[in-house]
């Protein structure tokens, strides 16, 4: 029987704008379009790794407001084991204001909500869990205490980690050594290696920096210009497949589940990155984060078309 894919993180309420230009400080831009939907790089990650096809668990904490049903129904929807999800009482679930600009690039504030409740204690109690998957996949939206302790236990029991460093936060570097893939765009690659990323060159330059510091492989995605994988035989630029962004938001995410489920299925890390590109292209072609979150067969199409 498969191993299943074990997603630690966080869930949003995400509140959206989209305006034509982005309001300077003290101006009120008038004519933006508002959609609330579902985010959190976590629970998008799960997302996007079930609609692609993997065996997904989802862990996991949402408050006691009305979104919460909602949220656990769009998961089960969408392939993800509900099963480890805690409703925490007295506190709301993470909410997030996103602001859409030009050319579909997000802005981005977060309030944890429950995501700060996913304590260490809790990923102690899904070390089973770990211990049976295939791999693990974790963000950076809920403690770094308890991401710590996710590497941990993830190291003891020999499951390999698959870590989007986002978004950019303060996080102890000697910890990447149990990290077999590390996933950062332009600014969180600069913030985890201090090499200013803004072009293929830095970025292998940065990415080669990640596997000196102990990550196996090291991803840096870089928009529409594609992204960078280094690993023990050489850093490759791979290019983006040329699509017309309307929303940027969740992308990265996608790409992570997509990645994870293809790497799971034994797919090589060339395959992989393609499978996990083309869902990244999908995404931003649409608003919204889960609502863009393409479907195994729309990401097999699409790899079709593009031979
Ligand atoms: O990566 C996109 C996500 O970041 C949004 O859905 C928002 O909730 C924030 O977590």
């Amino acid at each position: 029987m498969p191993k299943p894919i074990v997603i630690i993180g966080s869930s949003n309420v995400d509140f959206i704008m989209k305006v034509d230009h982005l309001p300077a400080r003290d101006e009120t831009v008038t004519d933006a379009v508002f959609m609330q939907t579902f985010g959190g790089k976590g629970a998008n990650q799960a997302v996007a790794a079930g609609r692609a096809g993997g065996d997904v668990i989802f862990v996991n904490c949402v408050g006691d407001d009305p979104y919460a049903e909602r949220m656990l129904a769009g998961f089960r929807e969408s392939g993800v084991d509900t099963d480890y999800i805690i409703r925490e009482t007295g506190i709301s679930s993470g909410a997030a204001l996103v602001m859409i600009g030009e050319g579909g690039h997000n802005y981005l504030s977060v309030s944890p909500g429950a995501n700060g409740l996913l304590t260490p204690e809790r990923v102690d109690a899904v070390r089973d869990l770990i211990a049976d998957a295939a791999y693990v996949l974790m963000q950076f939206e809920i403690p770094p205490a308890s991401i710590a302790r996710a590497l941990d236990i993830a190291a003891e029991v020999g499951t390999p980690v698959v870590w989007n460093y986002a978004p950019a936060n303060p996080f102890d570097i000697t910890q990447l050594d149990k990290v077999d893939i590390v996933v950062a765009n332009e600014p969180e690659a600069t913030t985890l290696t201090g090499i200013q990323v803004t072009d293929i060159t830095s970025a292998r330059t940065a990415a080669q920096r990640l596997r000196e510091l102990g990550a196996r492989t090291a991803i840096i995605t870089l928009g529409e210009a594609g992204s960078v994988v280094a690993t023990d035989e050489d850093a490759a630029h791979i290019p983006a497949f040329p699509v017309e962004p309307l929303d940027t938001t969740a992308a990265g995410d996608t790409y992570c589940g997509c990645l994870v489920v293809a790497l799971a299925e034994g797919q090589s890390l060339a395959e992989a990155v393609r499978f996990a590109s083309a869902g990244g292209a999908l995404c931003v072609q649409r608003m919204g984060a889960q609502p863009s979150i393409p479907w195994r067969d729309e990401i097999e199409a699409f790899l079709l078309a593009h031979l």
